[in-house]
């Protein structure tokens, strides 16, 4: 079935099943592998990614559920404010160990930065306890939110 998803303000068609987790269509149909694969089950958080805004976890989250939604994956965070002082954090507080999770903990903190521009430690918990990071960066990540925030 043809559906046409709006991901980084472009429309892409795609030609899958309806019930096709939109991490597959990221990855292996438009070969958009910034979103990672961890779980599938949405407890990793490595698939992040934002549907209008908001942080979902695309390896649960059906073609045809999102409709005409706007999709932002990691490849564009950058294009948002909250997206591009994270990154710059990222990279000055040198926060990554073997990468792998760290696009979805970006996608997860760019969301929490959208609504809570001045997060307490509680709200960066609260944000960010569904991204498992196995290297252990956690200190790294919460310091480099608040350093992206200015708190
Ligand atoms: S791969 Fe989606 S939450 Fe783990
Ligand atoms: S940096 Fe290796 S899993 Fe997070």
């Amino acid at each position: 079935m043809a559906f046409t998803l709006k991901i980084n303000g472009t429309p892409h068609e795609v030609d899958v099943d309806g019930d096709t987790p939109l991490l597959w269509v990221l990855r292996d149909v438009l070969g958009m592998t910034g979103t990672k694969f961890g779980c599938g089950q949405a407890l990793c958080g490595a698939c992040t990614v934002h549907v209008d805004g908001a942080m979902t976890r695309s390896c649960i989250t059906t073609v045809d559920s999102v409709g005409e939604s706007e999709i932002t994956t990691i490849e564009a965070i950058a294009q948002t404010p909250q997206g591009a002082a994270l990154q710059k954090a990222w990279l000055e507080l040198e926060v990554v160990q073997c990468g792998y999770c760290q696009s979805g903990q970006i996608m997860s903190a760019a969301a929490l930065l959208k609504y809570t521009p001045k997060p307490t430690d509680d709200d960066i918990d609260a944000a960010m306890s569904g991204n498992v990071c196995r290297c252990g960066t956690y200190q790294r990540i919460r310091a480099a939110i608040k350093h992206a925030a200015g708190v």
